[in-house]
């Protein structure tokens, strides 16, 4: 049987006996406000931030309120496994840590994307690490200890320097690519531009490329003695615009796991499929790129359906266990936590990261408990009803 996710609580009301209340916040909201009070302005804008409005940022929660879980007795759940098996190796449970491109600045100290892969290390909940990261992908991977960990690629335009990084990824023991097709140009952010204010302009989470030999090779001079120079050379290569004609030749880059980030729509889940693709990565990346659209769990079922046994990872809008569990009954492989680890993170590094992760998995694995859903298997579609109108 799976690990006993549900005994942190076990651990917090025994702490609590020996008068140790707990550091962090046991709520969604107070780890938020707390974050919002931690972390500059312009740090918490960029993160909690996103595309328009909001709106669909916004509907990516509250399209969990939609599902009710339906409770099974006599089940007798005493040991729930929550573990999953992904391209050939088991993972402890369904969660992923999502790429977040300034994850390093949310630490304190200035180096969150160390401080995600340890936590990665301390849970074995795998992180998809940025391209846009503070410091690069190999200081990265040399904490993730025996966790696998993924290398998520925004595909630059310089095809020379997108095989480069993947091929980096491949040597500093990477288990997957991460393509990002959602983010070739950056969304309308009202908050950003409010304070005109966007990291990577400034010079930050470039290590990636200001340590790469080809990125290098095309700068006439070096980053550290010209930074301005590197950051308009990133300007100029960062988004390639990709289509269907290019999924060859990114198939081609690497014989690691190959999975497309944020397809919504079957059909180009089919397609991708059809193109050699491993896994489908459905996600509207949080609400930050394009107001205006659907939830991503509304594009959920359909997109597994079309993944035909691909596995499907999922993200957007994720708060809670009951969150990851409902994902999961829609048909989500793997579920992937973002702006909840980043508030973690700057609460208290890579302790405030494990206690998100480790509240999500007790709130999951106890709610599989109460509910009479004893592994992943047994959650299907059969274990949700939409709620009533009046009801939600
Ligand atoms: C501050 C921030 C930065 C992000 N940077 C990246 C990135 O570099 N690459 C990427 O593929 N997705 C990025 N994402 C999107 C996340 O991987 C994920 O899709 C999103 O956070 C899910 O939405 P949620 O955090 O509201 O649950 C970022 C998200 C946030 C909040």
């Amino acid at each position: 049987m799976g690990q006993a996710f549900g005994s942190y609580q076990e651990e917090i009301y025994l702490n609590g006996l020996g008068g140790v209340m707990p550091r962090f916040p046991m709520t969604y909201a107070d780890l938020e406000s707390r974050a919002q009070a931690t972390l500059p302005a312009s740090v918490w804008n960029y993160v909690a931030g996103g595309a328009g409005d909001e709106r669909t940022q916004r509907a990516n929660t509250t399209a969990f309120d939609r599902w009710g879980l339906v409770p099974r007795m006599f089940v007798g759940a005493a040991e729930r496994d929550l573990s999953v098996e992904l391209f050939g190796m088991t993972l402890p449970s369904p969660l992923f840590l999502a790429p977040i491109g300034v994850i390093g600045l949310c630490a304190q100290d200035g180096h969150g994307d160390l401080a995600t892969a340890r936590a990665a290390a301390r849970t074995g909940v795998p992180m998809v690490a940025s391209t846009l990261s503070v410091d690069p992908l190999e200081s990265v991977a040399a904490e993730f200890g025996e966790t696998p960990g993924f290398f998520q690629l925004y595909t630059p335009k310089d095809r020379d320097l997108a095989a480069s990084l993947v091929h980096r990824a491949e040597k500093a023991g990477y288990r997957g690519i991460v393509v990002t097709l959602d983010t070739w140009i950056t969304g309308w952010r009202p908050r950003d531009l409010a304070a005109s204010n966007f990291p990577q302009l400034r010079g930050h989470c470039l290590a990636n490329y200001t340590s790469d030999p080809v990125f290098r090779a095309g700068l006439g001079t070096t980053p550290e003695q010209d930074p301005q120079t590197a950051v308009l050379r990133w300007v100029q290569v960062f988004g390639n615009p990709l289509t269907w004609d290019d999924l060859p030749w990114l198939r081609s880059l690497t014989n690691l796991p190959l999975i497309v980030k944020g397809i919504c729509h079957p059909e180009d889940a089919r397609r991708a499929r059809d193109g050699g693709v491993d896994g489908i990565y459905c996600s509207n990346h949080g609400g930050r790129q394009a107001n205006g659209g659907l939830p991503a769990l509304d594009c959920l079922p359909a997109v597994v359906e079309a993944a035909d046994g691909l596995p499907v990872f999922f993200d957007s809008g994720i708060r809670s266990g009951a969150d990851v569990v409902k994902a999961l009954a829609l048909g989500a492989t793997a579920v992937g936590i973002g702006r909840p680890y980043a508030y973690g993170l700057a609460l208290g590094g890579s302790d405030g990261i494990v206690h998100v992760l480790r509240s999500l998995l007790a709130e999951a694995d106890l709610l599989m408990a109460v509910d009479g859903y004893p592994t992943l298997r047994h959650l299907t579609t059969e274990a949700l009803r939409p709620l009533a109108e009046g009801a939600r």
